[in-house]
């Protein structure tokens, strides 16, 4: 093997165009998500944009916006009016997500509508799932997960996105969906989804902070990956079709043994206090917001995910 000073590896180093051509990891726009938030009226985030609201009517604009700028694929997040004991506007007919796929599957067919299809947004408590005798209760949390999953594929859903962390939901919802005669439809799993303080951001967005405990008795702990390991091999076992891994940026381990282990489209999402994070620092003169974001999008990307959700996505779309 030969080394220095016959090998110099800084000779494809030397321009931008010799970088790019050696370039491992490169950014697509078709591989990322843009979630969007959809509430009774509009509500600007200065400090966030992208955690911002719509109102049903203003939501087809901005998916035309994103239509624009070639990105394919959003998930969808409802703030509903009221919320109850059971989370009911979840998987009311007329929920806010319901009418907002409503009026995007007519008018943009070919953008692909994914749900995040959780009770937390819905709940008067804002735990996951429904409270018996203190704490949420698994069983019964799944017979209203599914309900929640066939009403946003009858409302013209592509894909549902469980995110509760409910042991068994992805096997309910798939034979809730099958049983409504959606065999077509595509579940991708949040399968390590951790019990993670970088939520806050969407939780203020999304008005889902639990009004007592925390999350930790179904959300996972941050110091286990072969529970990771785990809990996407059971996925796998109840038919997911793609696995997602959150928070991105402290779990690229986690990523990696992921992509690994499973021959399935592996994703990550880059959560709202990754993205609040940089977008501090560069506010105050700390960092280029940009330059921050994109390494972060690569290394995301290099550690092994096949699609990206991110609220840097449309900005993403600029820069490229
Ligand atoms: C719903 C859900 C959450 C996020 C995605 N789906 C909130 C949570 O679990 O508390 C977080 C996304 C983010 O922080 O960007 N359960």
């Amino acid at each position: 093997m030969s080394s220095f000073p016959e090998t110099r590896l800084r000779r494809l180093r030397r321009t931008g165009a010799l970088r790019s051509l050696v370039r491992e990891t490169k950014l697509d726009r078709s591989d990322f998500v843009y979630p969007l938030f959809v509430g009774p009226s509009s509500q600007a985030n200065d400090e966030l944009p992208a955690l911002g609201r719509f109102s049903v009517d203003d939501l087809s604009r901005e998916a035309e916006e994103l239509l624009g700028l070639g990105l394919s694929a959003v998930i969808l997040f409802g703030i509903p009016e009221e919320k109850d004991d059971e989370g009911s506007g979840a998987y009311a007919a007329d929920g806010i997500v319901q009418r907002a796929l409503k009026g995007l599957r007519e008018r943009y067919p070919d953008l692909v509508l994914i749900t995040d299809v959780c009770l937390c947004e819905y709940t008067s408590h804002g735990h996951c799932g429904v409270i018996e005798n203190g704490e949420v209760a698994n069983d019964a949390t799944l017979e209203l997960l599914g309900r929640t999953a066939v009403s946003h594929v009858e409302a013209g859903a592509d894909v549902v996105a469980p995110s509760d962390m409910m042991d068994g939901r992805v096997g309910a919802l798939r034979e809730a969906l099958d049983e409504a005669g959606f065999e077509e439809t595509a579940i991708i799993s949040y399968a390590a989804k951790y019990a993670s303080a970088f939520y806050g951001p969407f939780r203020e967005a999304a008005e889902s902070t639990p009004a007592f405990g925390d999350r930790r008795g179904y959300q996972m702990d941050p110091a286990n990956v072969r529970e990771a390991l785990r809990e996407c091999e059971l996925d796998v076992a109840e038919s997911a079709d793609a696995l997602i891994i959150k928070p991105a940026l402290p779990n690229l381990d986690v990523i990696r043994a992921v992509r690994e282990s499973f021959d399935l489209p592996v994703a990550a999402y880059n959560v709202s206090g990754e993205y609040a994070m940089v977008k501090a620092a560069a506010a105050a003169g700390h960092l280029d917001e940009r330059a921050a974001a994109l390494e972060s999008l690569t290394a995301i990307k290099r550690a092994g995910a096949d699609l990206v959700f991110s609220y840097w996505t449309k900005d993403l779309a600029r820069w490229l």
